[in-house]
């Protein structure tokens, strides 16, 4: 069903003809281990709203449909979701937009890395703070943090980090999602950050699972 080599390699992987929560589920399951979200839920359905009636401090509370900006899902997870696996049956208009950390890396100063290793966030949710890196390393592998929404630098390493990383995003044009039906996507979570463009004139339901590092 899908090729890991492939997703590894390239961060992100487009699977066409899933069509049913089913098979995205089937899918999930042949990458990893499905971690539940806080709420208990395997598979989180994701309608676009205005965000009045959405849990305080989502994005859908705060940008309703506007555009969501670049982050790492799960960033206030003691590691983040290493994968996050997507599925839209229906088709939409609104792309789901991704800029990877190789990216990144090309436009930054040669002490960015430097500077996140030096960094400190506060991460805020409803359920409580903390204080964490915005980069991480698990079993040689090593990740971004990113969630301008929840995450705060808490040094003066983690405002220049931030402003560097900011003016990074708004330089690079992002590759593209484009919903076209029965479409799933898995992207790397820790290789990638990803939004959302705005929603207009329609009703996006799309269907979203996190794998275990
Ligand atoms: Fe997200």
């Amino acid at each position: 069903m899908l090729d890991l080599g492939d997703l590894e390699h390239n961060g992100v992987v487009i699977i066409d003809n899933i069509s049913s929560r089913a098979e995205l589920k089937r899918l999930a399951k042949s990458i990893g281990e499905i971690r539940p979200h806080p709420n208990g839920e395997n598979i989180a359905t994701l309608k676009s709203s205005d965000g009045r009636s959405s849990l305080p401090g989502t994005l859908s509370n705060i940008y309703g449909l506007s555009a969501f900006p670049f982050h790492t899902d799960t960033a206030f997870w003691g590691i983040p979701a290493r994968y996050v696996v997507m599925g839209m049956f229906s088709k939409s208009q609104c792309t789901t937009n991704y800029i990877s950390l190789s990216d990144i890396t090309r436009v930054v100063s040669n002490d960015f890395r430097a500077k996140a290793e030096k960094s400190i966030y506060l991460v805020e949710t409803f359920e409580g703070c903390k204080y964490t890196s915005p980069i991480f390393c698990q079993n040689g592998v090593s990740g971004i943090r990113f969630d301008p929404n929840i995450m705060k630098p808490a040094n003066v390493h983690a405002e220049r980090f931030h402003s560097e990383l900011l003016e990074a995003l708004r330089s690079i044009e992002p590759r593209k999602i484009h919903w076209d039906g029965n479409k799933a996507v898995v992207f790397d979570n820790w290789k990638n950050l990803h939004g959302r463009s705005a929603v207009n004139n329609e009703r996006r339901e799309i269907f979203r699972i996190y794998l275990e590092s």
